[in-house]
């Protein structure tokens, strides 16, 4: 979360980091800022609100160089003095922000006793202010003295007035990427390598409280000891070009509707003579005696739907454990950690691998982003090729992470009976032709606050991703529950202002979910069915059915998640909200 870049070289250093800035607003979008150094002065704009507003109310030429920052609020309300860049009292110092100061408050109240006055509620300013209490005319060296007081993570990227060819930067297990064109001309730190402004560079990323100067077309990194090192480089090539909506209203809508071409991405080239093959693995996956998949949100969903391949297709114990939780359990030797994430940058996905690492246990990640962090710290990493997810929400990435998934099951089963997977794209775009239908039944139910979301095996987890893409992009009380466990207490909640939507494609589980249904019916709760064509009996029941095509359990997850997700999309269009910005969300959760 938060993005930070900073740029100084040849190109105009506001322009670059602006367009930086729009490259890493997915980062977190509550207020954004821009500072620089202009004759010995630091000059800078912040605005609360998207980049737009700060684009808007700009007022800044030319800047000898430029640092930056997108914000998704952690210490401190919203407010543009608690905008990044933050300054230290002197005006000498200005500085951005990823992470959190667990122990900012005692910095902070040993500070004011000598003196000096806080303008912001911010984590971040004590960091600035702690570094120009230190600072005797050397950046780098304040910013090497300054690190070790501080507990928690962060990436920051720094500049004094007094040195306006220079940008000091640092990392403590938050990703934080530098580098510098072929040609020596500018320098580059950026949260994200993707936002490296589309030209090929040189970077390498920052770790273990490592500090970096960057000038322009020069970087040199000192290590916590401050001696200075040697940073193997990686080739970025240039990136493509930023993608966009294509005509569609929304990100989101597009990359619902991408899902047929990107579910095959995910197996072509995987599928060889009848075998699953991962040109990823180094070596052969040997001994898997239990299998934990970990991840947040969308992906922990992914991997629970995981964990019931793993023991229906290979017959090997599958758990799923949130990344947050997962750190506290006892994961058995010869057990494979799989953490799914998208971003490969989800803060608790990645401090639990490096807490099961730190163990002697294997960790495979499977991940959308090249070049991020858990591609680089896990012991293997397989990737969905799904491209660019741009909505906040996650639709393409989780049916590319269950193909993998599934392939992955086949793969440690050794089996051969991969071509029903081949007909999925084609029962996924069966429920994308159904879009009008699918808006219409939203239509009718974007007026109600709350819902249950229900199924059994399969649909379980499915239904638990639908209810997360109806809460978080419309704002209204949506809970995945398993069926089986309604009467158990939530029931008391149904009334006639209560919609149940019901995922029934589980065949093996077909008639038990079918009298739940009953049970919710004889209460008055209004029966939305995502059902198989088969299912006939349901329309007895449910006052509306969207229809699916029907698969084996193994594969129901597919067509469903499809009707979820654009059941979720046109409430929310009803609804009138942000869909590709919900509030109070940013696409990479870069803080624990
Ligand atoms: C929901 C969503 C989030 C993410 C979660 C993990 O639509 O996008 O729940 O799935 O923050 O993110 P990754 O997969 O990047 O680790």
């Amino acid at each position: 979360m938060c993005g930070i870049f900073g740029y100084i070289g040849k190109k105009n250093p506001l322009k670059a980091c602006l367009k930086g800035l729009e490259l890493l607003e997915y980062r977190g979008y509550d207020s954004s800022g821009i500072a620089g150094i202009v004759a010995g002065k630091i000059e800078s704009c912040k605005e609360i609100g998207k980049l737009s507003c700060l684009k808007e109310k700009l007022t800044l030429k030319a800047l000898e160089v430029a640092i930056g920052h997108t914000r998704w609020a952690t210490h401190g309300k919203v407010t543009n003095q608690n905008a990044h860049p933050q300054f230290d009292s002197k005006q000498s110092i200005a500085l951005v922000h990823n992470g959190i100061i667990e122990n900012f408050d005692e910095i902070r109240t040993r500070l004011e006793k000598n003196g000096i006055v806080f303008s912001s509620e911010t984590d971040t300013e004590v960091i600035t202010q702690l570094i120009s209490s230190n600072y005797e005319g050397n950046l780098a060296d304040a910013v090497h003295r300054s690190l070790p007081f501080l507990k928690g993570h962060f990436a920051i990227a720094l500049i004094h007035k007094d040195h306006p060819d220079l940008i000091i930067a640092a990392a403590r297990e938050c990703p934080l990427s530098i580098g510098t064109d072929d040609k020596c001309t500018e320098s580059i730190v950026s949260s994200d390598p993707n936002a490296f402004l589309g030209k090929a560079f040189n970077i390498t990323f920052l770790r273990n409280d490592e500090i970096a100067k960057i000038q322009k077309g020069k970087i040199e990194v000192f290590d916590s000891n401050f001696k200075l090192i040697l940073k193997k480089t990686e080739r970025l090539e240039s990136a493509s070009k930023a993608p966009t909506k294509e005509g569609f209203k929304h990100f989101m809508l597009k990359e619902i509707f991408e899902q047929p071409t990107t579910i095959q991405k995910a197996f072509l080239g995987r599928i060889e003579e009848q075998q699953v093959r991962f040109e990823e693995l180094k070596h052969e996956l040997k001994n898997v005696k239990s299998v934990l998949f970990i991840g947040c949100g969308t992906s922990a969903h992914a991997g629970a739907i995981g964990s019931l391949f793993l023991e229906d297709l290979a017959h090997i114990p599958a758990h799923y454990e949130i990344s947050s939780e997962a750190r506290f359990r006892v994961i058995p030797p010869e057990t494979l950690v799989v953490a799914m994430s998208q971003s490969g940058e989800t803060a608790d996905t990645l401090s639990a691998i490096r807490e099961i690492r730190a163990k002697g246990i294997k960790v495979l990640g499977i991940c959308n982003v090249k070049n991020s962090t858990l591609t680089r710290e896990a012991d293997h990493c397989i990737f969905l090729k799904a491209g660019p997810e741009m909505s906040v929400c996650s639709t393409k990435a989780f049916t590319s992470q269950i193909t993998v998934l599934y392939l992955l099951a086949q793969y440690l089963a050794q089996n051969k009976n991969l071509d029903e997977l081949k007909q999925i794209p084609a029962h996924v775009q069966k429920v994308l032709d159904q879009a009008p239908l699918i808006q219409k039944i939203a239509q009718k139910y974007c007026h109600y606050s709350n819902f249950f979301f229900m199924g059994r095996r399969y649909m379980y987890p499915t239904c638990m991703e639908a209810a997360l893409k109806l809460k978080e992009i419309s704002y209204v009380n949506a809970n995945g529950y398993p069926a089986g466990e309604i009467k158990h207490g939530p029931i008391a909640l149904i009334d006639t202002n209560f919609p149940v939507i019901a995922f029934c494609s589980n065949k093996q589980t077909e008639d038990k979910i079918l009298s739940n249904l009953q049970e919710l019916k004889a209460r008055g709760a209004p029966i939305l069915a995502l059902a198989p064509e088969h299912l006939t009996s349901v329309t007895k029941i449910a006052d509306d059915v969207i229809w699916l095509p029907q698969s084996s359990d193994l594969l129901s997850p597919f067509a469903s998640t499809i009707a979820g997700q654009l059941l979720a999309y046109y409430i929310a269009l009803s609804r009138g909200c942000d869909i590709d910005q919900p509030r109070n969300l940013a696409k990479s959760v870069t803080v624990e």
